[in-house]
């Protein structure tokens, strides 16, 4: 098991210099998915290299399709998938549920495991089965496998509320509507730009799909989609651009992050700059300093797109850890995702966990180093960046829930001026 020794900068701003963004886990994954859909090979390029696409590829492989692999490339032929997803595979990630979507659209048939991913709450499925119920199919149960089997063989559109905005779930019918009976209507859709990106690209392969990146999204099914060999070119990943902002702005003298969309990222630079943070923005560029002055105490509340995301919550409040004064952080969409706040209180943070949702952080607060267990991939990545910032030497434990969505992230740092090395137990 690898683990990351890094020695922290003792709160001096000293990184500095240039990284690059890479391509969108969250997009990635379900540009993977989406292959299914084409009835001729699909080519995806800005892959990132990490952990959660080496499943999803795994995954469609074990199902029949043909993944050849190039770096930050691959071409995806899935007309000889089957309907049955690997279990062993699916359970380890949550974007394996996206893949019902696509097959079901094929198929009108699938069998899936309960999908799996990072423990961050409950994580439940019902939205899914009551859009698949809703266009027409029936669910079963057996042996820990759900099978969802369309009436006749396809599935019908409908118009589907979600009781909760859902970004899979948005992804997953989307994508079922587009070769289905008659037209859909999602409400309430999720909004993020990896669902737009999604749309855009499908739509470039021949399918309907409007009102992607708003809360109503309408689809017209179609015969066939066809890449005709144009690529589907995944976006930046705006979590990992908005991590390293939130590095920068602790510890850089000055930080380029190079090849993001700063539009995708307006709450967390709206709130970095109310805490006292230089950023600039300029193309796909953005510049960030941490201030020679004390930083503000700021509120944050967590919320779906283009609210402030929860998965920036966790190094946000590392970065609120140095702010003066008191910090409320309420994390709206997931209950399990504050639990990490422990480590850094023994760090030497003063968080108080006031309920599941609700965490207040005093500060300024120094950090010492510590050996950190990654808990999941955003707390993870939270603890690189705690870790980076404090007195002396952390380790950090359980780093393949940090390859799982951020590619070579010691390298980059280290090019920083970070350090940061990894070793094998
Ligand atoms: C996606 O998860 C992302 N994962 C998550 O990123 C991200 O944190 C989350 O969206 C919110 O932005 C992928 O895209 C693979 P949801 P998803 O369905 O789609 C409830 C990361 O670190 N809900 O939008 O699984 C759910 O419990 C990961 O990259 C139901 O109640 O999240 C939550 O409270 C972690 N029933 C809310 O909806 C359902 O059937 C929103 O979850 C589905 C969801």
């Amino acid at each position: 098991m690898a683990y990351f020794r890094i020695t922290g900068t003792s709160h001096r701003r000293v990184l500095s210099g240039a990284v690059d963004v890479a391509g969108a886990k969250n997009a990635a994954l379900k540009a993977i998915a989406a292959a299914v859909l084409f009835d001729d090979p699909l080519g995806i390029a800005n892959l990132p290299e990490i952990e959660d696409v080496s499943r999803m590829l795994d995954l469609l492989e074990s199902m029949g399709a043909s993944v050849t692999r190039a770096p930050h490339h691959v071409t995806i032929d899935a007309r000889r998938i089957g309907h049955t997803m690997t279990p062993e595979i699916s359970k380890r990630l949550r974007a394996s549920i996206v893949l019902t979507g696509p097959l079901l659209a094929r198929f009108g048939r699938v069998t899936f495991p309960h999908p799996g991913g990072c423990v961050i709450g409950a994580r439940p499925i019902d939205a899914f089965e009551d859009a698949f119920r809703a266009m027409g199919a029936r669910i079963t149960l057996r042996n820990k496998l759900y099978t969802v089997t369309a009436g006749g063989g396809r599935l019908r559109g409908a118009e589907i509320f979600f009781k909760k905005q859902s970004v899979t779930g948005t992804e997953t019918v989307m994508m079922a509507a587009v070769r289905s009976d008659g037209p859909t209507v999602i409400k309430n859709a999720a909004m993020e730009p990896e669902i737009l990106w999604l749309a855009e690209c499908l739509n470039a392969a021949g399918a309907k799909i409007s009102g992607a990146g708003t809360s109503t999204i309408s689809i017209v099914p179609v015969k066939r989609l066809r890449s005709r060999g144009k690529e589907m070119r995944v976006i930046p990943d705006r979590i990992e651009a908005g991590s390293f902002l939130i590095l920068g702005a602790l510890a850089a003298k000055r930080l380029e992050v190079r090849g993001a969309e700063p539009a995708h990222l307006e709450s967390l630079i709206e709130h970095l700059r109310a805490a006292g943070v230089p950023i600039s923005t300029a193309g796909r560029s953005m510049i960030v300093r941490a201030p020679k002055g004390k930083l503000r105490a700021i509120d944050i509340k967590t919320h779906e797109y283009p609210g402030f995301p929860t998965d920036l919550q966790a190094p946000m409040t590392v970065f609120l850890t140095q702010c003066e004064g008191q910090s409320l952080v309420f994390e709206t969409i997931f209950e399990g995702r504050l639990l990490y706040t422990d480590s850094l209180n023994q760090m030497g943070a003063n968080i108080q966990l006031m309920d599941a949702h609700r965490a207040l952080v005093r500060g300024k607060t120094s950090l010492r180093a510590r050996r950190l267990e990654s808990p999941d991939l955003r707390a993870g990545l939270a603890f690189v960046i705690a870790a980076l910032i404090a007195d002396g030497v952390s380790t950090i434990h359980n780093i393949y829930n940090i390859d799982r969505g951020y590619e070579r992230v010691e390298e980059r740092l280290r090019a920083l001026g970070a350090a940061i090395e990894r070793f094998d137990e």
